[in-house]
């Protein structure tokens, strides 16, 4: 199994702020999910694209490997009275498990890159199948890496950009490698 380091997904209002404006893919999944009305949703983190989902009338089961990445999506459709809307289940998409069999299965934003084989890529794309009717959709985005990211030193810390902590998060024993 590929190995999965989350110390990203452990800070979810970080995640958040961080892609406050990435907005430009939320219609493109919105208009699938309102043909489509039950969504299986793989590496759906803190909801940023459920929530497109959801707006456009569709119920979705939102699947992540990090407990607190959905705990804030749970969250996020608590306060907005929409908890019937969504179903979370902690697994990985790897080893997705069985359920009831969807018109449209998405994997957005990149997260296609959390899986380093080939053959797991595979395995993800197996799992997927299994969950799709037969004529569903699957759509999923990812970047087209530029090699010198790959390039960087995987041990370092690497400094992307500044803001302000909206949240304490002095419980955590934050990562405190070199900036590279
Ligand atoms: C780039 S974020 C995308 C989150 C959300 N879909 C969005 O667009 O903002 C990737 C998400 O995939 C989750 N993830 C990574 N590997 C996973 C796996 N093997 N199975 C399930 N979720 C995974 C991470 O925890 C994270 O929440």
């Amino acid at each position: 199994m590929a190995t999965y380091r989350d110390d990203f997904y452990r800070l979810p209002a970080l995640y958040d702020l961080e892609y406050a404006k990435h907005t430009e893919d939320l219609a493109f999944y919105g208009e699938l999910a309102k043909k489509a009305e039950r969504v299986l949703e793989l590496g759906a983190g803190t909801g940023r694209v459920t929530q497109a989902m959801v707006d456009a009338g569709a119920t979705v089961e939102a699947v992540d490997l990090s407990q607190h990445m959905l705990d804030r999506l749970t969250q996020r459709f608590a306060s907005q009275g929409l908890s019937h809307r969504v179903n979370t289940r902690m697994a990985s998409f790897l080893e997705l498990p069985d359920g009831p069999q969807v018109p449209l299965v998405v994997l957005p934003f990149n997260t296609i890159h959390h899986v380093y084989t080939g053959k797991d890529v595979l395995r993800v794309f197996e799992r997927v199948k299994a969950r799709l009717l037969p004529g569903g959709t699957f759509a999923m985005d990812m970047l087209v890496p530029d090699p010198a990211f790959f390039d960087r030193d995987p041990d370092g810390v690497h400094e992307l950009r500044h803001f302000p902590d909206p949240v304490s998060y002095t419980h955590l024993t934050l990562p405190t490698k070199r900036i590279v």
